[in-house]
């Protein structure tokens, strides 16, 4: 009988923390496949929000994911993410979204609903899998596992930056800031899979680096 193992790298980490950047660049170098979970969460954001699903609704959160097929296809070794077979990669970077992922990802049925995809690519690919609880629930198993993190400032600080860099003058610092810090709340505060390091995870502060 032929056994694979594959390798699993579990990134998890609160948001702005540079867990794509630094997973984009490690697959690329070592020839794994990146997987951002966040995508995930932020596809059912993006049909909730376009169904007008009240998310406070059990019987309409099942409703919508009854309603929902998310897949994740490679295309030039980068991932895309397909909602009800339409690539949405681009349409799920909105604030709003961001605010809605975090909302819906406290639901454990919504969670329970996007195990197995990501448990499936692990199993069958080297990856380096990006999150909240890739460590923790995901993953468990993970041969590597990290928890980058930094200050709420400094993340706030650095994705201004980027904002700049792109031209979109739209969104204050202290509007930033006070984003990541509600998504912090919720997602670490969450009964579900909440944020925080793997036991056997090594905890990566780059608040003072450049
Ligand atoms: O990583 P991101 O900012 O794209 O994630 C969007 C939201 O999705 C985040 O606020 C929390 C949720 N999320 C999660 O609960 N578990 C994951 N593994 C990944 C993201």
């Amino acid at each position: 009988m032929k056994t694979e193992k594959h390798i699993n790298v579990a990134i998890d980490g609160p948001a702005g923390a540079g867990k794509s950047t630094i997973a984009k660049a490690v697959a690329k170098q070592l020839e794994y496949i990146y997987v951002d979970t966040g995508a995930l969460y932020r596809s059912i954001a993006l049909n909730a929000i376009n169904s007008g699903t009240n998310t406070d609704n059990e019987a309409e959160i099942n409703e919508l994911l009854n309603n929902t097929k998310v897949e994740i296809k490679f295309i030039n070794g980068e991932q895309r993410v397909f909602l009800n077979s339409q690539d949405v990669s681009d349409k799920i970077r909105t604030t709003e979204v961001s605010m809605m992922a975090s909302k819906v990802s406290a639901i454990a049925t919504v969670r329970d609903f996007l195990l197995e995809l990501q448990r499936g690519l692990a199993r069958e690919n080297n990856v380096i899998m990006d999150g909240r609880d890739i460590g923790t629930v995901v993953l468990p198993q993970a041969q590597v596992k990290i928890f980058l993190t930094a200050s709420a400032q400094c993340r706030a600080k650095r994705r201004y930056k980027d904002y700049l860099a792109a031209g979109n003058t739209q969104e204050s610092y202290e509007q930033i800031l006070a984003d990541i810090q509600q998504r912090d709340y919720n997602d670490s505060h969450r009964a579900v899979a909440p944020l925080k390091p793997a036991e056997d995870s090594v905890v990566v502060d780059t608040s003072d680096d450049t």
